[in-house]
């Protein structure tokens, strides 16, 4: 995630530098920003120009004294929080009184993170979506330590980026990874019920939802070791709330190394010459399927919304753009609330002919 951010800055005009204790990974990262821009060339997205510009303001080091002079840092380390401490102590030595220290964490509160700071008030969450460079939504998080003028400038800073930035409170998955829980959790629920199989499922939510991919093809994507350990962390986090409780289907994929892709094996074999199994084209039952899982999503949205994790409009970009909810599901989330059943059939079908 640090290279693709700090290519993100660079891009933007920024002098840029890109700190990583791993001289393999800081390696690792150079040669991959060098390979992505030069694919940008080639397809004409950047001149060669451009390209030799912003590797030009890049720097490489592995030292956290070359932040020295920054006016931000964004962390992307390793997630855990006792490093991450001992990261913002240090950084806190070597850069200016006014320099804002932000984390990209995913799972940690960013009160947390920024308690150990002298000055908690210029830390703030500033939560990317992998990769970086192509993913235009990013997660603004003030900590109830951060003051209003961190805040702002880190969005202005961020937006000048020409990304969509939008703000939410200092809980658990903030937007994103909170409202597209059910994506995966009433899926596996689903399937354990026996209603119906994984390729069924994933039928049922990109022919009837429309959705790009299946939960399941989607968990295979993700790998099921990390969507089962976040899972596990919002589960905790939300203090064992049974809404996030975790599915034994997956940790026990998780267990027997069927990870998706990276394995070559998880809800599905994808080993050369693997069949993929055929759904049952079931349109009442697919139409189940979606609207369990669609309800579910209708619900976290709202809890988000109720609870002021987010306004309306920024749960809505944040859905749209953090994880490609297609138009149609977020049109449908609200006119749920809003409508009364009647009004509701009668656009229900209006939508779904948008
Ligand atoms: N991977 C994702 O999809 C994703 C998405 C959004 C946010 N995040 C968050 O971004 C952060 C990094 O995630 P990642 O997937 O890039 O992790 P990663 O393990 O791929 O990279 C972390 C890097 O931090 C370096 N590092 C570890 N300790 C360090 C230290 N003390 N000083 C300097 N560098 C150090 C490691 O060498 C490694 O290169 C995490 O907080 C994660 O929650 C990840």
């Amino acid at each position: 995630m640090g290279a693709g951010i700090a290519q993100v800055a660079a891009q933007a005009g920024h002098a840029t530098v890109l700190v990583d204790v791993n001289v393999e990974q800081l390696q690792k990262a150079q040669a991959g920003i060098e390979k992505v821009l030069a694919r940008l060339v080639e397809k004409g997205t950047k001149t060669e120009a451009e390209k030799n510009d912003i590797l030009g303001r890049l720097t490489y080091a592995s030292n956290i004294a070359d932040f020295a002079g920054c006016g931000m840092v964004i962390e992307a380390i390793v997630e855990k929080l006792e490093v991450k401490h001992s990261v913002f102590k240090e950084m806190e030595t070597v850069v200016s009184a006014d320099c804002i220290l932000a984390s990209n964490t995913s799972s940690l509160s960013i009160a947390s993170i920024g308690s150990v700071l002298k000055n908690p008030s210029r830390i703030v969450g500033i939560h990317f979506f992998n990769p970086a460079p192509l993913m235009p939504l990013v997660e603004i998080i003030p900590a109830v330590q951060t003051s209003e003028e961190v805040l702002s400038t880190a969005k202005a800073i961020i937006d000048s980026w020409e990304k969509k930035t939008v703000v939410c409170k200092d809980t658990p998955g903030f937007i994103v990874n909170r409202v597209a829980r059910p994506f995966y959790g009433e899926a596996l629920r689903i399937y354990e019920e026996g209603v119906a199989d994984f390729a069924t499922i994933d039928w049922a939510m990109t022919h009837i939802g429309k959705f790009r991919m299946g939960p399941f093809t989607l968990m295979d994507y993700i790998g099921n070791d990390i969507n089962y350990t976040v899972t596990e962390t919002v589960f905790e986090a939300f203090y064992y709330d049974p809404r996030f409780k975790p599915s034994f289907t997956q940790k026990r994929h998780a267990e027997a190394g069927f990870l998706g892709r990276k394995t070559g094996r998880g809800y599905y074999n994808y080993a050369a010459g693997a069949v993929l199994p055929e759904p049952v084209k079931d349109e009442v039952l697919g139409r189940q399927i979606f609207e369990r899982i669609i309800v579910m999503l209708i619900n976290e949205a709202f809890d988000a919304l109720f609870l002021n994790i987010a306004s309306r409009n920024d749960i809505d970009l944040a859905m749209t753009n953090g994880v490609n909810y297609v138009k149609i599901v977020i049109a449908r989330m609200y006119c749920c609330a809003e409508w009364s059943k009647e009004e509701l059939k009668l656009k229900e079908c209006l939508i779904f002919d948008a």
